[in-house]
């Protein structure tokens, strides 16, 4: 009970600070904490905020890349306008989405992508935990080739099954890879940041996929491959013998 108290008042602090400060979100503190600690963006930067409704992280990244920057953002739900971003409507994994990013890039790399990115929650948590975490792969897979040589990928991850196999599946292509949980996320134990650092493109192999390396390294924790149906006809040598009855 008690717990749940300092929880919810810590969660109305930051609530409070960002109403005062003028962000639309109290997670508007997290990037700033996550920028604090590992300087993810900087002046001129082209950034890619992924799942950016309401706007708190995409009022972050323009006052931090500045006039020169380029920021676009993009959610399902349609945010208000922020100044200095262009905010896109659609899924992130639908094609038609990802055309209008690459349209709005006109063929500029990404310095800096950060996804808070959620998926609305069921309430069954392993289901949950599965479509977030694929998502992210997912997310890995669209931006990640779109990404300048020493970029940097900053993602929401929900602890969990998954989440070791994730990191496996992305550290090849990053020079330094690691989780951080910013203050103004404490509060929710589950959530973390996989912050991955320094891009190496020339790691990438031409039809690599984080989200295939992922569910791969991830079949053995959930039981190996599913038993196929139609298994056709199978040959066997093996015989049934019976014992000799004794008199
Ligand atoms: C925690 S909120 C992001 C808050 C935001 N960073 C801010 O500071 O205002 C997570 C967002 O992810 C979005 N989202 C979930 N699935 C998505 C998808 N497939 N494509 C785009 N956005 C998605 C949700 O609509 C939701 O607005």
């Amino acid at each position: 009970m008690a717990d749940h108290w300092i929880e919810n008042h810590k969660r109305d602090s930051w609530r409070r600070q960002a109403k005062a400060s003028g962000y639309r979100a109290r997670s508007a503190f997290k990037l700033l904490q996550i920028q604090k600690r590992f300087k993810l963006i900087r002046e001129g930067d082209v950034v890619l905020d992924v799942g950016c409704h309401p706007g708190g992280w995409t009022q972050v990244a323009v006052e931090l890349s500045g006039e020169d920057g380029v920021v676009i953002g993009v959610d399902l739900d349609a945010c208000q306008p922020v100044e200095g971003a262009t905010l896109l409507v659609g899924d992130i994994t639908d094609e038609m989405t990802q055309e209008r990013i690459l349209d709005e890039l006109q063929g500029r790399p990404i310095n800096t992508i950060v996804s808070d990115i959620s998926p609305d929650i069921t309430g069954k948590w392993d289901v949950d935990q599965t479509v977030a975490m694929t998502l992210v792969a997912d997310v890995f897979d669209f931006s990640m080739k779109l990404l300048c040589k020493g970029g940097s990928f900053t993602s929401k991850l929900f602890q969990g099954i998954g989440v070791e196999e994730l990191i496996k599946a992305v550290k090849p292509y990053f020079s330094d890879v690691r989780r951080f949980s910013p203050d103004a996320s404490r509060n929710s134990s589950s959530e973390v940041y996989l912050v991955c650092r320094n891009f190496m493109p020339w790691m990438m192999e031409k039809d690599m996929s984080i989200r295939s390396t992922y569910e791969e390294l991830l079949e053995p924790k959930l039981g190996g491959h599913e038993i196929e149906e139609d298994l056709g006809e199978v040959f066997t040598s093996f015989r049934v013998r019976r014992k000799k009855k004794s008199d």
